[in-house]
């Protein structure tokens, strides 16, 4: 898909927008600092693995079946990149999708990554028409959950031991939102018109 008029998306404080040249330094000092990377399958990324990622994730088109998209998170003012939200479209279901969202640790509990997510679900829902979209959580990573919830996804499993994951099992919660919880969450509701008395 052509996503020339999907990307960049603005926010009220940020623009989702195609990673740059200038985003591999502070995309590595996030990749490599170990609390952000404590429930993400990577580890010590390389300046060449870097450039090659951002790279790679320049020249992805939008929304192709099985491939993720990993798009970066940038102050609107500024410019400067605060982390990256993904999206895959299912290979099997163009109409499915999971997201995952990552923030350097400056830039935590201070609702960017809400944000960022809402915009997120915006194009996926709103431009995309998906009809569901998913996102799987670290039982232990509360952030993420609480995350989730706030932006209206609903915990459909606990899904026991499911993940090898850094030398351990771990649980995980399965999130998902449809375009009808979307449409819900994202419209504030009518009010109703008064009656003249
Ligand atoms: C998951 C992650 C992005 C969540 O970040 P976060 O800072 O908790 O989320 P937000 O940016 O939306 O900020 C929400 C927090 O800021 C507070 N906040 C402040 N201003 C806010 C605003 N304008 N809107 C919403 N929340 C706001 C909220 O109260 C909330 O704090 P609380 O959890 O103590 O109640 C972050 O923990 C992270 O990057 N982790 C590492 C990567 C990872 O594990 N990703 C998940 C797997 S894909």
């Amino acid at each position: 898909m052509n996503d020339a008029d999907l990307l960049p998306l603005h926010t009220p404080r940020l623009v989702l927008r195609r990673f740059d040249e200038a985003d591999v330094q502070p995309f590595l000092a996030y990749r490599n600092d170990p609390v952000v990377a404590r429930y993400q399958s990577w580890e010590n990324c390389s300046a060449a693995e870097a450039t090659e990622f951002i790279r790679h994730h320049q020249l992805q088109q939008t929304g192709v079946p099985g491939h993720w998209l990993q798009i970066a998170i940038a102050l609107k003012d500024t410019n400067s990149l605060l982390g990256d939200c993904a999206f895959q479209v299912q290979a099997d279901d163009p109409h499915q999708a999971m997201i995952g969202v990552t923030l350097a640790r400056e830039h935590h509990g201070q609702g960017f990554a809400t944000e960022a997510l809402s915009g997120l679900l915006e194009m996926l829902f709103d431009h995309l028409k998906l009809h569901r979209v998913i996102a799987n959580a670290d039982v232990e990573n509360v952030a993420s959950w609480k995350l989730l919830e706030r932006l209206g996804l609903k915990r459909e499993a606990h899904l026991r031991l499911s993940l090898w994951f850094k030398g351990r099992w771990a649980d995980e919660y399965l999130y998902a939102m449809l375009s009808e919880d979307w449409i819900r969450h994202s419209r504030p509701a009518t009010p109703s018109v008064a009656r003249p008395g």
